[in-house]
């Protein structure tokens, strides 16, 4: 069986992609990761504000801070615990590592004044940038539209500052979803990851207090991403990573067959630690035994590309109409 997969640009010797999270922030987790068969790892995000914070440091120090200690302490201290430094290192240690992909994350939610620092992270090693964009949709006055037209500028900004594969890690809290994928495949992005599973606020009925979902995804989760992949790789090509409630080579399969060229994995990971990555492409190899598929491009998509599959995952109500049948 060949799983190589072509990602972006880059040469995966999987599908399987471990997602952004804390647990690559130790090298050694990711060697093993990566001896487990992974094609690639993504790296925690950095945040915008700490690329922003460390730049205002070094480049405004004296002017802009002499009238405001306190805040210059605050840059120094968030950069030192979380560091920009310490990310390029992070860059460059995971690097000499592993020999697979290793895919820097930024989380941001403007295109002001860091996007010129996406050069330092290609010449700190990485392969390919993810951009981890959330904005949150909920202020009356800012439209859905000054919210996608964000999107673009952030993107379109670190095409311009660096040469490496860009992707888009993305919510599922767009008003078309189709279109503004489509967009951002226009404006340059080289993959899209569908989707990130953000925070979850909940609620404490006894103690009235306002409490979290469990920061892990369940395995039901995966159909949100499914309908979107498939209705996007119906529409136009793009490289897709399915994202959320992937926990077993039954998620990997489901997501290529509508369409992704790889899958990531964050929650299973946190609970079976490396091994189930061995087990995930073990399995995965099977099932493409059984349904003598040789390789990924076998099967991609299947479940996707004709159109009475487009309105299977277009379907909204459960109710089916038909004329003169009400049920
Ligand atoms: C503890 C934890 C930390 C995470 N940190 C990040 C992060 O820094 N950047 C990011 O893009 N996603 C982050 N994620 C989201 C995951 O990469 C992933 O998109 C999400 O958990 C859904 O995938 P899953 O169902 O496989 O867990 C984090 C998830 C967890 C559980």
């Amino acid at each position: 069986m060949n799983l190589s997969t072509n990602y972006m640009g880059l040469e995966l010797k999987s599908p399987i992609i471990i997602g952004s999270s804390n647990l690559s922030l130790h090298t050694d987790n990711s060697k093993r990761y990566a001896d487990a068969g992974a094609g690639a790892i993504v790296l925690k995000s950095l945040f915008e504000e700490q690329i922003v914070a460390d730049r205002q440091k070094l480049l405004n120090q004296e002017d802009m801070y002499f009238w405001y200690p306190e805040a210059m302490n605050f840059i120094d201290d968030a950069s030192k615990e979380h560091g920009v430094d310490n990310y390029l290192k992070l860059i460059e240690d995971t690097k000499k590592a592993v020999s697979i992909p290793v895919i820097a994350s930024i989380n941001c939610v403007s295109a002001k004044e860091w996007p010129a620092f996406a050069s330092k992270i290609k010449d700190a090693g990485a392969d390919a940038i993810e951009l981890n964009i959330g904005i949150p949709a909920n202020e009356l006055n800012v439209s859905a539209n000054t919210i996608s037209e964000t999107y673009i500028e952030i993107l379109k900004s670190v095409k311009r500052e660096v040469d490496l594969p860009i992707s888009v890690k993305m919510g599922y809290h767009f008003n078309n979803i189709v279109r503004m994928s489509f967009k951002l495949k226009s404006n340059g992005a080289d993959a899209l990851v569908l989707f990130n599973r953000y925070y979850r606020p909940d609620i404490d009925i006894n103690n009235l207090t306002i409490t979290k979902d469990s920061v892990y995804s369940s395995e039901n989760e995966i159909t949100i991403a499914l309908r979107w992949l498939a209705l996007i790789h119906h529409q136009f090509d793009c490289d897709l990573a399915a994202s959320t409630g992937i926990h077993s080579y039954e998620g990997v399969v489901k997501s290529i067959l509508t369409g992704a060229k790889a899958a990531q994995l964050c929650s299973t990971i946190y609970k079976h630690g490396a091994p189930v990555v061995s087990t995930i492409i073990s399995e995965l190899q099977n099932w493409m035994r059984e349904h003598n598929f040789s390789n990924i491009e076998d099967f991609r998509g299947k479940l996707a590309k004709e159109p009475e599959y487009k309105k299977s995952f277009e379907r909204l109500q459960f109710m089916r109409k038909s004329v003169g049948d009400i049920a």
